[in-house]
C-alpha cells in the first residue's frame, strides 16, 4: 500500500519534472538526492553527480539528471560521452564550487563535459564558482606561465548543446568555455562577476561553429563574449554586456588556426564596458583571416572604446611594436551603432602595416562623448573604409596615434 502510494507519487513527480523541463518526453529522471546527493551546501556531491551522469548516459534513450532546489557542493567533475541518448541536466537548485584553489594541480574546470551529443542544461538554477575565495591566486598579469584557475563550465567536443535559463556567478576563471563544439544554443543565461574580478570572461568560443547566443545578460571582469581562433557561424543577439571588456574577436595570431568568420552580432547593448566590439590580433603573428563580421543595432552607454580594431594588440608589452600582424581582416560591417562613449576614442581602427584591413564598412554611426578631453575622434590606420549613412563623428578623420590600452591578459 505504502509502496504503491510512493510509486504513484514518484510517478507524478516524474511526469511533473518531465513536463516542466520540456527536455524531451519520456526520459528517465535521475534525481541526485536519490543517488546519495545531499543538499546541505557542505557534503560533496560530485560522486552523486557523476553516478547520475553514468546512469543517464548508459540508459537507452538517455535521461535527465536533476538537482532539485537546495545547495549542493560539487567538486570538479568531468562528464563524458558518448551516451546512449540525449542528456538533460536540470538544475533547479544551486551548485557550489569548492572554495579556494587546489594548490597542487592545474585544474582548468569545475564542471567539464566531453564528447557529448545532445545535451540540454536548464532548470533556472545557479552555478556559483565561489571566485572571491580564489581570484587573489590569479597572478597572470605578472607571470605568463601562471596556473589556470577553473572555469565554471567547459564543453569540449560537444554537439547539439542547449543551455537555457541558467545563472552562473563568480567563476574563478571564465564562466562558459566552448571548445570544438557544434550546434550550440545559449538562451536566457545570466552571467555575473564583479568588474574587478580577473579573467572571468562570460562566454569564450574557440574552434566551434553554429553557435547562437541569445537574450542573455553578461556582467564580468573580462570579455563578455570572446570569439577566438576557429570560431565560425556565430550569431549573437539580445545580449546585454556590462561591466566588462565587451565583445572581442581574438586575440588571434599565435595558434595554428587563426581564422574567424561569419560572426553576426545584433541588437545588443553595452553599458560601462571598456570596449564595445573589438577585433584584436597579435604582432608579429602567424597567418589567418577574419572575415564576414556583421554588427548591427548596437547601443553603447558610457563605453570607453566602442569600436576597436587593434592589430598591434600587446597588453603586457611582450611583443614587437615594429613587426606587423599577418592576419587579414576583410569584410566587416558596423551598422547603426549609437550612444555614448566615456572617452573621446569612439572609433579606433588600427590595421596591419603589411595586411591592411579590406572592406570595412561603417554605416550610421552616432557615438558621442561629452567631457573634458573632447571632441569625439574616429581614427583609422591602414584600413580601406566604406562609409554610409550618418557619421557622428565624421569617419576616420585622423590616423591612430595610440590604441587605447586595456589590462586584459592572456586572451
Ligand atoms: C543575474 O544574476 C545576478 C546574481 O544572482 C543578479 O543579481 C541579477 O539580478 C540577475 N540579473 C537578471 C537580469 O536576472
Ligand atoms: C545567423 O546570421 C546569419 C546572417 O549573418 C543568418 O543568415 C543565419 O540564418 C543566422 N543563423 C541563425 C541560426 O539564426
Ligand atoms: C584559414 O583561412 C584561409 C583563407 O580563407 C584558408 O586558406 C586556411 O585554410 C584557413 N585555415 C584553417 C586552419 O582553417
Ligand atoms: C533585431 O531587432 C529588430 C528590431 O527590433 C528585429 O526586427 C530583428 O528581428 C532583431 N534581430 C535579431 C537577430 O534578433
Ligand atoms: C545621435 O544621438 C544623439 C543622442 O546621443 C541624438 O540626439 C541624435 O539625434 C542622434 N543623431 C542621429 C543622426 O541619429
Amino acid at each position: 500500500m505504502v509502496s504503491s502510494l510512493v510509486g504513484q507519487f514518484v510517478c507524478i513527480v516524474f511526469f511533473m519534472v518531465v513536463s516542466i523541463s520540456r527536455v524531451r518526453a519520456k526520459q528517465t529522471v535521475f534525481d541526485v538526492t536519490k543517488n546519495g546527493g545531499v543538499a546541505d551546501g557542505k557534503t560533496d556531491n560530485s560522486k552523486a553527480f557523476t553516478d547520475a551522469w553514468t546512469q543517464a548516459c548508459q540508459t537507452n534513450g538517455g535521461g535527465v539528471i536533476l538537482f532539485p532546489t537546495g545547495k549542493y557542493l560539487v567538486r570538479p567533475v568531468i562528464l563524458k560521452g558518448e551516451c546512449k541518448g540525449p542528456i538533460g541536466l536540470q538544475i533547479e537548485g544551486t551548485l557550489l564550487a569548492p572554495p579556494g584553489v587546489q594548490s597542487s594541480v592545474d585544474m582548468d574546470h569545475w564542471i567539464k563535459f566531453q564528447h557529448v551529443d545532445n545535451l540540454d542544461i536548464n532548470g533556472g538554477g545557479l552555478l556559483d564558482g565561489q571566485g572571491p575565495s580564489a581570484w587573489h591566486h590569479n597572478n597572470c598579469l605578472e607571470d605568463p606561465e601562471c596556473k589556470r584557475l577553473p572555469a565554471n563550465l567547459r564543453f569540449d567536443f560537444v554537439t547539439n548543446l542547449n543551455i537555457d535559463h541558467i545563472t552562473s556567478i563568480n567563476s574563478k576563471n571564465l564562466h562558459i568555455n566552448l571548445f570544438a563544439c557544434q550546434d550550440v544554443k545559449v538562451t536566457n543565461v545570466n552571467i555575473s562577476a564583479p568588474a574587478e574580478s580577473p579573467n572571468t570572461d562570460g562566454i569564450h568560443i574557440g574552434s566551434s561553429s553554429n553557435v547562437q547566443i541569445l537574450d542573455s545578460v553578461i556582467a564580468t571582469g573580462d570579455d563578455c563574449i570572446s570569439f577566438s581562433a576557429g570560431s565560425s557561424k556565430i550569431n549573437v543577439s539580445g545580449v546585454h554586456c556590462g561591466p566588462g571588456h565587451g565583445m572581442s574577436i581574438g586575440s588571434l595570431g599565435r595558434g595554428n588556426n587563426n581564422n574567424v568568420s561569419f560572426v553576426d552580432i545584433r541588437n545588443c547593448s553595452f553599458v560601462g564596458t571598456d570596449n564595445g566590439v573589438r577585433i584584436k590580433t597579435w604582432a608579429p603573428s602567424k597567418q589567418g583571416t577574419v572575415s564576414h563580421v556583421y554588427v548591427e543595432n548596437i547601443r553603447m552607454d558610457r563605453v570607453k572604446n566602442p569600436i576597436v580594431i587593434d592589430q598591434n594588440y600587446c597588453p603586457a608589452r611582450r611583443c614587437s611594436p615594429t613587426e606587423s600582424s599577418q592576419i587579414q581582416i576583410v569584410d566587416v560591417k558596423m551598422i547603426n551603432i549609437w550612444g555614448t562613449s566615456s572617452t573621446p576614442n569612439v572609433v579606433t581602427l588600427k590595421c596591419s602595416e603589411t595586411k591592411p584591413c579590406q572592406k570595412i564598412q561603417l554605416r550610421d554611426i552616432n557615438l558621442s562623448y561629452e567631457g573634458p578631453d573632447g571632441p569625439a575622434v574616429s581614427a583609422c590606420s591602414k584600413v580601406d573604409v566604406i562609409t554610409g549613412g550618418k557619421q557622428n563623428p565624421p569617419a576616420c578623420t585622423k590616423p591612430v596615434i595610440q590604441v587605447p590600452h586595456n589590462f586584459d591578459v592572456l586572451n
